[in-house]
């Protein structure tokens, strides 16, 4: 384990067991149609991966980079796109693949968004979900596990673009990000 962190919370195998579970759901539910698969970057990027390898339907990938601007406390705040998307979303069902939904901030406004482009539906995939933290109105419509209120890292999530690697998701040392 990495000296950053407290302790694994999903090891490997827990989170390949999970992620097959949840992937072949969705499969089921697209298995006639073409979703856009949107990936955001860079959170779920390992996550992502893993996921389209389940999927037997016919899928197209994209991704997009967003960043919000503010706090989550401030329900004006706008979502900013670092990288949109390469296709258009009018008429597609599109599948949000994210790593974590905290507040709901990033999630909310980008569901609206897509929606407001003419996506025909928009389902939200998410790795882990931070419900105790939720301040706007949104649920992803699958989730691979409920978590409780610490800051992990690893397959894929970050703290200031370090532990992205790891192949598991641990809890970071409090002493990490609060010195
Ligand atoms: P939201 O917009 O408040 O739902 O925040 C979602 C974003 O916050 C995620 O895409 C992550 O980038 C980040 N985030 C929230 N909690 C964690 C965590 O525990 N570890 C790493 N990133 C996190
Ligand atoms: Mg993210």
């Amino acid at each position: 384990m990495h000296k950053d962190c407290e302790r694994i919370m999903l090891t490997e195998d827990q989170l390949r067991a999970r992620v097959k579970e949840v992937a072949l759901q969705v499969d089921e539910i697209y298995k006639d149609k073409r979703p856009l698969v949107v990936g955001i970057l860079k959170g779920s990027i390992i996550f992502y991966s893993d996921f389209i390898r389940f999927l037997t339907m016919h899928v197209e990938l994209d991704f997009m980079a967003v960043s919000s601007y503010g706090s989550g406390a401030v329900s004006s705040g706008k979502l900013n796109i670092k990288k949109d998307l390469d296709r258009d979303v009018a008429g597609r069902d599109v599948i949000i693949v994210e790593d974590i939904i905290d507040s709901g901030f990033t999630l909310a406004n980008l569901k609206a968004l897509l929606t407001e482009r003419g996506a025909a539906s928009v389902m939200i995939v998410t790795l882990l979900n931070k419900k105790d933290r939720r301040e706007y109105d949104i649920a992803p419509d699958y989730n691979c596990f409920d978590i409780e209120n610490e800051f992990v890292v690893g397959y894929g999530l970050d703290y200031n673009e370090q532990y992205r690697s790891l192949p598991y998701i641990g809890i970071l040392k409090r002493s990490v990000y609060e010195k």
